[in-house]
C-alpha cells in the first residue's frame, strides 16, 4: 500500500505516489557528506527511483546507489510484484542509479531494458563482476517509445549530462518527465515534493555549476527538446521532484547554459591575461603582453592579477574567453599555487578549443612556463605562441617580446593567422 501524494517519505519505507500510478521508490542519504569524492553535500541526497503502472505493464526508472538497495526493494515491493515488471528504464548508469540493477535483474528477469545506444557497454562493464548475462536491452533515441497499457513512455536523446549514456523519458499521458540528473540536486529531504522541502535553490544552483556546466552546449540541446513538451511535474534522479512550476527549471537551466557576458554578439574576441608577480617583474609582463594584444582590432582584453581575488570568481569570464595568457614566476621549481588554483578551477568549464600562452620571470630555473603549458594542453586548450621566459628584470626589449607574443596570440585570435598544430618533436 503506498502513501498519499505528497506524504514523506520515511520509514516504514513505503513508495510515494508522486501522481495517480506514478510512485517514488528511491532511498534518502541524509548523512553523506561528500559525493563523487569532489562534491560537497551539506545536508545529504537522495537516489530517485520511480515506478509508473500502465494497464499491460509495469516500468521502473533507475534504481539506487547499490549500498541503499534494501530501501529501494522495499519500497518498489510496496507497489508492485516483481513479475510484474515489464520494462526497466535505465536513464544513467552512474553506480549511483545503476548500484540496484543487478539484482533487480534477478528479481526480474523478464523485464525487458530500454537504454541510450551509448549506455549499452556501460551495462556490460557493470554486469561484468556479477559474470551474469546482460539481459534483453533495447537501445533507444529520441521518439521511441514503449507502451505500458494506456500510458506511453517515449524517450528523449539527451547525452553528456552529464555522462555519455544520458537520457530522459517522458511519461506522455501524465506530463511527467523523469530525467536522470538533469534537474537534480544532492539535497536530502523526506518531504520530497519541491514546494514542501526546504529551501535548496543553493543545491541546484551548486548542482549546476559542478556537474552541468562543463556540458552547456548539451544543456542546450537537451532544453531545445523539452521546452515543447507540457510539463506536470520533473522527476529528476536527485533531489527533491519538482511539482511546483517544474518550467521554472527548465528556464533556469536555459538560463544558466546561456552566454552572459557583454561581447554575447561575439562581434569581438576576448583575452584574458592573468598574472601572479612576487616583485613586479612577471607583472610588467603581463601588462606588456596585454599591450601587445590591443595593439590589434577586434581583441578585448583584460588583466587580472590573481593576487586580488578567490579563482573560483574568474570562472565566468573564463567560460566567455576566447583566449586565456597565464603568467608565474618560478618558485621552488614550480608556479605558485594561486595559478594552480585557477588551473585546477577550470575543470568546472568547458575552455576545450580556446587559446592559450603562458609567460613569467625568474630566478635560476623557470619551470612554471613549462608546466603551465603542459596543464593547458592537457585542458585542451590550443597553444598557438611558444610561451615566454624572462630571468629576473624583463629588459626593453624582452619586453617587446613580451608585446609581440600579444600581439601574435591576438592575431589567433582574430583569426588573421591561421592555426597551427604544435609540433611535439619541438617541445622535447
Ligand atoms: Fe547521479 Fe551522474 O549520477
Amino acid at each position: 500500500m503506498s502513501k498519499a501524494p505528497g506524504s514523506s517519505a520515511g520509514e516504514p519505507y513505503l513508495a510515494v505516489e508522486i501522481a495517480p500510478g506514478v510512485h517514488w521508490v528511491g532511498a534518502l542519504d541524509p548523512h553523506l557528506r561528500t559525493f563523487d569524492i569532489i562534491l560537497k553535500t551539506a545536508n545529504g541526497t537522495s537516489y530517485n527511483a520511480y515506478v509508473v503502472r500502465g494497464e499491460t505493464g509495469v516500468a521502473v526508472i533507475d534504481t539506487v546507489k547499490e549500498s541503499f538497495a534494501d530501501d529501494f526493494f522495499r519500497r518498489l515491493e510496496s507497489v508492485a510484484r516483481y513479475d510484474e515488471i515489464t520494462t526497466i528504464v535505465l536513464n544513467h548508469l552512474e553506480p549511483d542509479h545503476s548500484g540496484a540493477l543487478p539484482e533487480l535483474l534477478k528479481r526480474a528477469p523478464q523485464a525487458r531494458v530500454y537504454l541510450s545506444s551509448r549506455a549499452q557497454m556501460m551495462l556490460k562493464a557493470l554486469l561484468k563482476p556479477s559474470g551474469e548475462k546482460p539481459p534483453e536491452y533495447i537501445p533507444v533515441t529520441t521518439d521511441d517509445t514503449v507502451d505500458l497499457g494506456g500510458r506511453t513512455l517515449r524517450f528523449l536523446h539527451t547525452p553528456y549530462l552529464h555522462w555519455p549514456d544520458t537520457q530522459c523519458t517522458y511519461l506522455e499521458e501524465d506530463a511527467i518527465l523523469f530525467t536522470g540528473d538533469v534537474f537534480g540536486c544532492h539535497f536530502c529531504d523526506g518531504r520530497l515534493f519541491n514546494d514542501r522541502v526546504g529551501d535548496f535553490r543553493f543545491s541546484f544552483e551548486y548542482y549546476y555549476a559542478h556537474i552541468m556546466r562543463p556540458f552547456r552546449e548539451y544543456v542546450l540541446d537537451a532544453m531545445a527538446l523539452i521546452e515543447p513538451l507540457a510539463l506536470q511535474l520533473i522527476a529528476p534522479a536527485h533531489g527533491p521532484i519538482l511539482r511546483h512550476q517544474p518550467r521554472d527549471y527548465v528556464l533556469r537551466y536555459r538560463e544558466l547554459a546561456s552566454p552572459r557576458l557583454f561581447n554575447e554578439a561575439r562581434s569581438e574576441k576576448t583575452l584574458v591575461v592573468f598574472y601572479i608577480s612576487a616583485y613586479g617583474n612577471t607583472r610588467r609582463m603581463a601588462e606588456a603582453l596585454a599591450a601587445g594584444a590591443e595593439r590589434i582590432d577586434g581583441v578585448r582584453v583584460s588583466l587580472y592579477d590573481l593576487e586580488g581575488g578567490e579563482s573560483g570568481i574568474f570562472t565566468d569570464l573564463i567560460e566567455e574567453a576566447d583566449g586565456i595568457a597565464i603568467g608565474s614566476p618560478t618558485i621552488n621549481g614550480d608556479a605558485v599555487r594561486p595559478i594552480w588554483d585557477l588551473l585546477s578551477s577550470l575543470t568546472t568549464v568547458n575552455i576545450k578549443g580556446k587559446l592559450g600562452a603562458a609567460f613569467g620571470s625568474y630566478g635560476w630555473s623557470g619551470e612554471a612556463v613549462r608546466l603551465i603549458e603542459d596543464r593547458l594542453r592537457g585542458l585542451k586548450l590550443r597553444l598557438p605562441v611558444d610561451g615566454l621566459r624572462v630571468k629576473l628584470v624583463p629588459a626593453a626589449d624582452e619586453l617587446e617580446h613580451c608585446r609581440s607574443l600579444g600581439e601574435s596570440l591576438a592575431r589567433h585570435l582574430t583569426g588573421q593567422v591561421e592555426h597551427r598544430e604544435i609540433d611535439m618533436a619541438s617541445l622535447a
